[in-house]
């Protein structure tokens, strides 16, 4: 209860400082996108437009410890780039050693999400997602809470914040505020675009891309019979998108029949999806579908972690919802009320469990999994005079 309530108040606080603007197209003059061929341009805050110095002030806060109370976590502490931005973890741990109740998500593409986390439909725009781990204390992530002034004053000692604020937020005021720190973790968390896996090779022609299995996974994945494309479906493989043309975003939350604690539906607690934030009995169990792109890096699966292997995620669908035979969340999730008629479950022959997971797994984006833009800024060369730095006669380059 008091999570639901933290988040409320947090978030009445952002909306009334202005912080939450809508998504419009912010033109930003002088950036260009590089997007996968076929991917529509994403939406941007009117008062946020992207500029390359503020991804790389961005990329540099995201990795930054000094965005923890005591300087041991980074965003990336949990969002591990190899992972596509996830981690190893079932739940994530804070800095404190508190357990999340819920999984790390990934942020692959996560500039076409219109709605962030799990199941808060609330959470809509990356600025003050960036907020609840920094200072949300129920659970506490990176701690910061009351420590906004130290933790800036951290920053302005950092040479190269010192050049990238300024790039990044040019004027005469200080630049290095809580706004800008926000306004530049989102602009990098929008560079954040996946869209070259051996499956986007294929649908451009590059017919050795994917083996003949994954094919053959690919027609289970959007057939009637297995019904994964309804809520999985489009460019990004999630039924919730946004993006520059698209008039009003889509926003939906499933109930997949994960759990069934009660014979009504029922998910144990604080994990009952949006039903946390509207306490309406039905949206109880509804989460976001998150995107399937690099899903085969992003175990351990589903909002609590709790399904190990894509097999086993697999085995759930097919069975219309997952069977907990005994302890504490025991029930049938074939027979919840509550889940969504697309969750019937289906037969497969022999073979095609393995089909549809290497279907999954040709979603995989090597490049971008290792893609230096996207890594840790502070173990790569700094080219100081880029971001601003006089030249200083006789240095290197300097005659
Ligand atoms: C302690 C681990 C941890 C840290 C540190 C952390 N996150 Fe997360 N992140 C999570 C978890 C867990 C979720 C899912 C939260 C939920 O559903 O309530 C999440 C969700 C998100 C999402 C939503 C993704 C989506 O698909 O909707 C974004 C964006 C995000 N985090 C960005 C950040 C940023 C930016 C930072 C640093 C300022 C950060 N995170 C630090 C664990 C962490
Ligand atoms: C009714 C909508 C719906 C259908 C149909 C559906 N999914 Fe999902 N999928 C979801 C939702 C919602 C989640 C998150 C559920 C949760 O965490 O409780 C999810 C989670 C997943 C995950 C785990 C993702 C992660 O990052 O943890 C995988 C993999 C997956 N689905 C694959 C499939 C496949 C394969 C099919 C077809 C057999 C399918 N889904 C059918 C809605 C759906």
């Amino acid at each position: 209860m008091s999570r639901r309530v933290g988040l409320a108040n947090l978030l009445g606080g952002l909306v009334a400082a202005g912080v939450v603007a809508a998504l419009v197209v912010a033109p930003a003059p002088g950036y260009r996108w590089q997007l996968p061929r076929g991917f529509p341009v994403p939406k941007v805050p009117a008062d946020n437009p992207m500029s390359v110095a503020k991804v790389e002030l961005g990329r540099h806060l995201f990795y930054d410890p000094r965005l923890s109370k005591n300087g041991s976590f980074s965003c990336s502490t949990c969002h591990d780039q190899g992972r596509a931005f996830t981690e190893a973890k079932a739940t994530s741990v804070g800095v404190t050693g508190e357990i999340h109740p819920r999984n790390a998500m990934g942020l692959t593409n996560i500039a076409y999400a219109p709605v962030l986390t799990w199941a808060n439909p609330t959470m809509r725009a990356l600025e003050p997602q960036a907020l609840v781990p920094m200072f949300g204390e129920t659970p506490v992530e990176m701690g910061l809470a009351g420590m906004e002034a130290i933790m800036l004053d951290r920053l302005r000692k950092e040479r190269r914040y010192q050049l990238l604020f300024r790039a990044a937020f040019p004027g005469p005021a200080d630049p290095v505020s809580l706004a800008n720190v926000t306004k530049a973790i989102a602009t990098f968390e929008r560079t954040l675009i996946s869209g070259e896996s051996p499956y986007d090779r294929a649908r451009l022609g590059d017919r050795t891309a994917m083996s003949p299995a994954a094919r053959a996974g690919e027609e289970l994945f959007f057939s009637e019979n297995l019904e994964c494309f309804h809520c999985h479906g489009g460019f990004n493989f999630t039924g919730s998108v946004d993006y520059v043309g698209k008039g009003l975003p889509e926003i939906e939350f499933h109930n997949t029949g994960l759990y069934n604690i009660d014979g009504k539906g029922g998910y144990p607690a604080p994990n009952t999806g949006v039903h946390e934030i509207t306490l309406r009995g039905e949206d109880m169990g509804r989460f976001k579908a998150p995107t399937l792109r690099n899903v085969a890096v992003t175990g351990p699966f589903m909002h609590d972690g709790s399904i190990a292997t894509l097999e086993e995620v697999v085995d759930h669908y097919a069975a219309g919802g997952r069977t907990i035979a005994g302890g504490p969340h025991a029930g049938v999730g074939r027979t919840s009320p509550l889940k969504s008629p697309f969750i019937g479950g289906f037969e497969l022959e022999p073979g095609e469990k393995e089909a549809l997971v290497a279907f999954l797994e040709s979603l995989t984006d090597r490049k971008f999994l290792t893609d230096p833009r996207h890594a840790n800024p502070w173990t790569q060369p700094f080219d100081s005079v880029r971001w601003g730095a006089r030249r200083v006669r006789g240095a290197a380059g300097g005659r």
